[in-house]
């Protein structure tokens, strides 16, 4: 008798001890980066506990979801453009013209056609959303708090992994990873890619959608409000182009119309939600002691996107916090 419930209160220690340390684990991995191979192992296990909607074990929309959400998520506003959706409502046409206010902008449709002469017209590109999916994306925001973080393993072990604007890899590959599948830019922001990836181009008139085309044939636009790059290198036949349709979406519905327009960095969080299952965030925010600059720049006030006064950034990380709560996105906070 007194052997069995020596033998109850083992069984007892044993097991608290193994709950006891897999919760410490768990919750050390989370920022302990030597130890991002149980994340790994965590992440593989998502599809395990499918619900049902996609393949992850939390898909972007659920069964029973968040009301607040459900009144602002909105899948039937596609985010690319395309021959199909290129036709503008006056709304739409209107308030993205005024964005950067180009006199005399060129005929849109006419430029549309010669743009899909040049680039790819696929509208059903990443509509393959089901049961069996689970996309997993990383977008890469250029926050100073990557330096320092050791993210570059877990974010390289995203399906989809998403940079934006100057951000280099080479030289930081420890931080913030080496794989990239979209770029994101504008042309007075655009860098040269490799062949593989992605180039999704956020226009904000008439003319980016000029010079892209111009970027990959002729090379004859130089110039915007400042002088751009003629040619940039780039598979042509991975080009994307960000919806002006989509891009009024997310300010009006998402942002509540807060700032001129959007940050390249929220603009392609919204994008990742609604092409991804799991969206992870990197390298958005001030690092740990408040700075805002670049992770490849040692001028602790250069770059500041905050400063150009056309976005507002404290309501932009006010409803990336909340979409963070919402289990919606998982943000990396960095160092
Ligand atoms: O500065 P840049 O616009 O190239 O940065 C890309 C995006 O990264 C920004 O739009 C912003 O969303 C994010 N960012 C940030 N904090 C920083 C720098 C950039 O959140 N310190």
């Amino acid at each position: 008798m007194y052997l069995s419930k020596q033998k109850t209160f083992r069984a007892f220690t044993v097991l608290a001890f193994i709950v006891t340390f897999t919760m410490f684990l768990f919750g050390f991995t989370l920022r302990d980066p030597s130890l991002y191979f149980f994340k790994y192992a965590i992440r593989k296990s998502d599809s395990f506990f499918s619900n049902g909607q996609c393949g992850c074990r939390q898909c972007m929309t659920e069964l029973e979801d968040d009301p607040w959400f459900t009144e602002r998520f909105n899948l039937s506003v596609h985010p690319l453009l395309s021959r199909r959706n290129s036709l503008l409502t006056n709304d739409t046409y209107c308030w993205w013209q005024r964005l950067q206010d180009h006199k005399d902008p060129a005929d849109f449709s006419e430029v549309v056609e010669k743009l899909f002469q040049v680039i790819p017209d696929n509208d059903k590109l990443y509509k393959d959303a089901g049961p069996e999916r689970c996309r997993t994306c990383a977008v890469v925001g250029n926050s100073g708090n990557l330096k320092g973080s050791r993210y570059g393993p877990l974010i390289d072990s995203s399906d989809v992994i998403i940079r934006m604007n100057m951000a280099p890899t080479s030289g930081f590959e420890e931080d913030v990873g080496s794989r990239t599948t979209h770029h994101v830019m504008y042309p007075e922001s655009a860098i040269d890619l490799d062949n593989t990836t992605i180039l999704l181009l956020i226009p904000f008139k008439t003319l980016d959608l000029q010079w892209i085309t111009s970027a990959l044939t002729t090379g004859s636009i130089e110039e915007t409000y400042v002088p751009v790059r003629s040619k940039i290198k780039a598979n042509k036949n991975r080009v994307l182009i960000y919806s002006p349709a989509f891009f009024k979406y997310v300010h009006d519905t998402w942002l509540e119309s807060h700032g001129r327009y959007p940050s390249t960095g929220f603009l392609s969080l919204l994008f990742a939600m609604h092409i991804c299952d799991k969206v992870s965030v990197y390298g958005f925010g001030a690092d740990r002691y408040g700075n805002w600059h670049h992770y490849w720049e040692n001028n602790y006030h250069g770059g500041e996107f905050r400063k150009t006064g056309v976005h507002d950034a404290d309501h932009e990380n006010n409803v990336t916090l909340l979409l963070a709560d919402k289990h919606k996105i998982y943000i990396f906070k960095g160092f």
